[in-house]
């Protein structure tokens, strides 16, 4: 048995709340292990059915890598060609992937093909498999923050090139890929609330009542 005392929940909420995206890095590498660990904690979270769908990709070819920051360019080009006037002009200024700096890539996606669980309810909702990986993902985040370790999730890619780039099987679906380092600066704030682009809202925003 374990307990977890008032102490370790004051601590836990910290953590919550000084979790961050981080889009930029230190360079300085990862200490041996990290991110074996950090891929071991994840594995610790609940899936659909025991089915443990996520599937991890590191990705330290520099070739790799650099195709995956051409595929981010490309598609931030075009993402900024949907807004216009001042919002554009705001989105161009932000900061959107620590691609270029972060000493780890990690690719993650779910294998939806996978017998393991044998199918337990993924019938009526076979998309309880992503978010079964998604689930691993924000454990990951906070693990990772516990460590001082700073992770930023970037979905401005192709998940088609990104699956030719990183050569992996068809059925895995693209999930998210991780920029993972140590982050420059810690803040208790979203960067994106401090570039005044969206705000953070109250929970009873999102809550009703039946
Ligand atoms: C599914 C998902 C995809 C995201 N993709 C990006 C991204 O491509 N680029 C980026 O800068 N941030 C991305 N983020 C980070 C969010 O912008 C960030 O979580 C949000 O602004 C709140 O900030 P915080 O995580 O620091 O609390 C993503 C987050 C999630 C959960």
């Amino acid at each position: 048995m374990v307990e977890f005392d008032d102490d370790f929940r004051r601590h836990l909420r910290e953590l919550f709340v000084w979790r961050r995206d981080v889009r930029s890095f230190r360079s300085e590498p990862l200490p041996d292990g990290a991110i074996e660990r950090l891929i071991d904690t994840a594995c610790l979270s609940p899936s659909v059915g025991l089915s443990q769908p996520w599937r991890f990709v590191t990705v330290d070819d520099p070739a790799r890598r650099r195709a995956v920051v051409g595929d981010f360019k490309t598609c931030n080009a075009e993402a900024l060609n949907a807004y216009a006037g001042e919002r554009a002009a705001r989105y161009a200024a932000l900061k959107l992937s620590g691609l270029e700096q972060a000493p780890c890539h990690l690719a993650v996606f779910a294998d939806k093909a996978s017998d393991i669980g044998h199918g337990l309810g993924r019938a009526t909702m076979p998309e309880t498999t992503e978010y079964s990986v998604v689930a691993a993902i924000t454990a990951m985040w906070l693990a990772a923050r516990a460590e001082g370790i700073g992770i930023g999730w970037v979905s401005i890619l192709n998940p088609d090139r990104i699956h030719a780039i990183l050569e992996v099987p068809e059925r895995w679906k693209f999930i998210a890929y991780l920029c993972i380092g140590y982050p420059e600066a810690e803040c208790d704030q979203p960067e994106l609330a401090q570039a005044k682009w969206e705000y953070r809202r109250d929970s009873d925003e999102f809550t009703l009542r039946r």
